[in-house]
């Protein structure tokens, strides 16, 4: 047997327990290991039934996640799970399967193949696989509806979001609740069971329910699934999967299940959505930041700045169970940003995320103040004031003035340099941008912005922090814009001139969001407000390089006072409760200046919507890399799929460039770079990359590569 499996004897009840931590994945070795010991424990008269258990933390959390790769590379490791969940239900000694942690994906299609299932109560059981664009690959589609119903099994199976144990015991995948000793009650269950004949769950039809009941399900699952996951495949050959298992015996099933997983796993949503998983691990691994870096304990913080920004930062850190205090200018200003937290907590506990004492425990943790008395004692604090650099500079220089040496000194700007802003302190290394994106309780992205000084312990603590905050945090470089904001200008930039070169206004949001970005590019200036990058247009007008085309309808929309929803007009126009409809004036007008200025209109297709939007996107993410102010090619993806909207299943926008191919993108820069001119000039990365067949995938596992 592997020392992946281990089995024990236990006066007539055989256990079997899975040792493969962190989370016992279905590796390669544990379903043989399982299946030796089944082949001893069948030729043993001792033993009358078996435990199937897991050791440490969980029972099994999911399938080994490299080996999709490998599979749909044609090199996959062992038989797969199908041969051992046969013998399983085939055992002739029932086998009763002890779940704690999570049975996921995998987890739970071993567990299913079992006679029993007995649980903890803190046990969550789910099929996730649509999570990777997968769908269950070892009979889960076909056992499942046998033991939970259909309409529980399509639910599970299209969501992919966990069920608690309890929950499971009522949908009838679990028979019963365990309290505290799992082996012993999972041993004591084994000894009621043993010697009587054991249901097989693929011979199971109770819960197959009738013809006229399942189409109803189906069509609705089909319907909801074209709503909310439009585009996606994994969904919808999930339902496929669950309808077989309703409409032929379970080996046709299974065979229409594994056509189905394979269709899916070979598919470039599925590869993309696997990068995701791996991407999202990677980006802690920071090269020269080794993992025992020590970290600054934080204990407490504060806020400077209870505006937008500021006012959602101390939720997050209230949130996270710490203490704040949050200063504002003046009281006036402190009581707006302090009524803005209470409503967001109200409206919480209205919509039924948390109950009202949750929301009066975080409300108390933050502390308003006018004045920086009690800032000495704090660990962290970040500064959330407006965005001028003499401001910041100031409050930088009195907060180095009133913290205790040691404490972390961030910034929230989100375009002024974070080593200016250090230079106004005596520890510039105790100085770091922390990003966060709009809503901050909301978003899940933090752009953490490494000054030339931040020290190791500055950014390996606030790495850690984005994560006992619930963020996603993404260590990036000081340039102007960082990562996110940098790449998204030139994105937004094609979005406008596209409508002065004649695309519809909406024709260029819904190219977008058809692409699958969660708005389209118009859309979402008119959410974040037109204004904001107007003003910063203006400030840095005299950087602009002359002879350059600049767009300039979305400011002139903002010298009419239309800054999108907030003022109830901008791109479109917003009824009271901030629902967009097309506004033709915004045509008539865009069309009058670009007459004035000399652009004559043209049909252009939802294909020249994209390309232009995304290839600029990916062609300033090129020069980031180059330029080394993100680590990796996959740090940009997950920076655009936590604060930016781009569409999982499509991988972020530098994997989606290397799956179109890089030579291919590269040709279409070329080409609107003879058209449009200087700012389409191809970064040197993405025309190296193309010209020697590579990936930005590639980038920084090159020989010599600076990354
Ligand atoms: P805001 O205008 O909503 O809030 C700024 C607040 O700072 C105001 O309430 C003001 O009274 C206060 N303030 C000014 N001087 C102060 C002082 N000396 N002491 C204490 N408070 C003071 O601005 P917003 O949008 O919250 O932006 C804050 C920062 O966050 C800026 O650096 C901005 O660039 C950045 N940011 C903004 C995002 C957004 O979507 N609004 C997104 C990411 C970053």
């Amino acid at each position: 047997m592997t020392d992946l499996v281990q089995f024990t004897k236990d006066n007539g009840i055989a256990v079997i327990t899975i040792n493969n931590p962190p989370v016992n994945a279905l590796s390669p070795g544990v379903p043989e290991g399982i299946s030796e010991a089944l082949d001893q424990i069948a030729q043993d008269d001792t033993v009358k039934a078996v435990v199937l258990i897991g050791g440490g933390r969980t029972f099994v959390a999911g399938a080994d996640i490299k080996e999709f790769g490998r599979m749909a590379s044609g090199k996959p490791r062992g038989a797969g799970l199908l041969p051992l969940l046969l013998k399983i239900e085939d055992s002739s000694k029932p086998v009763i399967v002890a779940i704690h942690g999570t049975a996921f994906g995998g987890g739970l299609e071993l567990a299913m193949a079992g006679h029993y299932r007995v649980a903890l109560s803190s046990a969550q059981v789910g099929q996730p696989e649509v999570k990777l664009g997968l769908i269950p690959g070892a009979a889960g589609t076909q056992r499942l509806p046998r033991l939970a119903g259909v309409a529980r099994a399509v639910e599970m199976c299209t969501s992919g979001n966990p069920v608690k144990a309890e929950e499971a015991l009522k949908f009838g995948i679990v028979d019963r609740l365990i309290e505290d000793d799992l082996l012993a009650g999972a041993v004591a269950f084994a000894r009621e069971v043993a010697g009587k004949c054991a249901p097989k769950t693929r011979e199971r039809d109770e819960k197959l329910g009738n013809v006229a009941d399942n189409v109803q399900i189906f069509s609705s699952a089909r319907e909801t699934a074209a709503k909310k996951q439009c585009g996606l495949i994994a969904p919808v050959a999930a339902i496929s999967a669950v309808e077989a298992a309703t409409k032929m015996p379970f080996e046709e099933g299974c065979k229409v299940e594994q056509k189905l997983f394979i269709d899916c796993l070979f598919s470039q949503q599925s590869k993309s959505l696997i990068h995701v998983f791996f991407s999202e691990r990677e980006v802690n691994k920071i090269p020269d930041i080794p993992k025992e870096t020590p970290i600054i304990p934080v204990k407490s913080a504060a806020v400077v700045g209870a505006g937008t920004m500021g006012g959602g930062i101390a939720m997050v850190l209230a949130n996270a169970g710490l203490p704040v205090l949050l200063k504002e200018a003046d009281q006036a200003a402190l009581d707006r940003g302090l009524a803005t937290i209470q409503l967001n907590y109200a409206n919480s506990v209205k919509r039924g995320r948390f109950p009202q004492q949750v929301a009066e425990e975080r409300l108390k943790r933050i502390t308003p103040t006018l004045t920086y008395d009690d800032f000495s004692s704090v660990d962290l604090v970040i500064e959330a004031v407006f965005e001028g650099l003499a401001l910041k500079k100031e409050i930088f220089k009195e907060l180095d003035r009133v913290c205790k040496p040691g404490a972390i000194l961030a910034s929230n700007t989100s375009t002024l340099s974070i080593d200016e802003i250090a230079s106004s302190t005596s520890r510039p290394d105790f100085v770091i941008g922390t990003h966060f994106f709009s809503p901050a309780n909301v978003m899940r992205l933090l752009e953490i912005v490494r000054g030339k000084a931040s020290s190791k312990e500055v950014i390996a603590t606030c790495m850690q922090l984005s994560k006992s905050l619930g963020k996603v945090g993404v260590l990036v470089g000081n340039c102007r814009g960082f990562v996110g904001n940098r790449m998204f200008g030139p994105y937004r930039r094609e979005a406008q001139f596209l409508v002065e070169e004649g695309a519809g206004i909406e024709d260029v949001d819904q190219a977008l969001s058809g692409f699958g970005m969660a708005m389209g590019p118009l859309a979402t200036g008119d959410l974040a407000g037109l204004d904001v990058g107007w003003r910063i247009r203006k400030e840095y007008r005299h950087l602009e390089v002359p002879g350059i085309r600049q767009p300039f309808a979305e400011d002139r929309l903002c010298e009419l006072g239309r800054y999108g929803q907030k003022t109830g007009a901008g791109w479109y126009k917003y009824d009271d409760q901030r629902r967009a409809t097309p506004d033709p004036l915004v045509t008539e007008l865009v069309r009058k200046w670009v007459d004035e200025a000399g652009i004559v209109q043209r049909q252009i297709s939802a294909g020249e919507i994209t390309d232009r939007c995304l290839y600029a996107l990916i062609n300033e993410g090129a020069r980031i890399l180059e330029e080394g102010y993100a680590l990796r090619a996959s740090d940009i993806d997950i920076i655009y799929l936590n604060g930016y909207g781009f569409p999982a299943h499509r991988g972020g926008p530098m994997w989606y460039a290397d799956t179109v191919g890089l030579k291919q993108v590269c040709d279409r820069v070329f080409e609107f770079h003879r058209q449009h001119g200087e700012i389409w000039r191809p970064a040197p990365l993405l025309k190296r990359l193309a010209d020697e067949g590579k990936r930005f995938a590639d980038f920084g596992k090159e020989e010599g590569a600076a990354a």
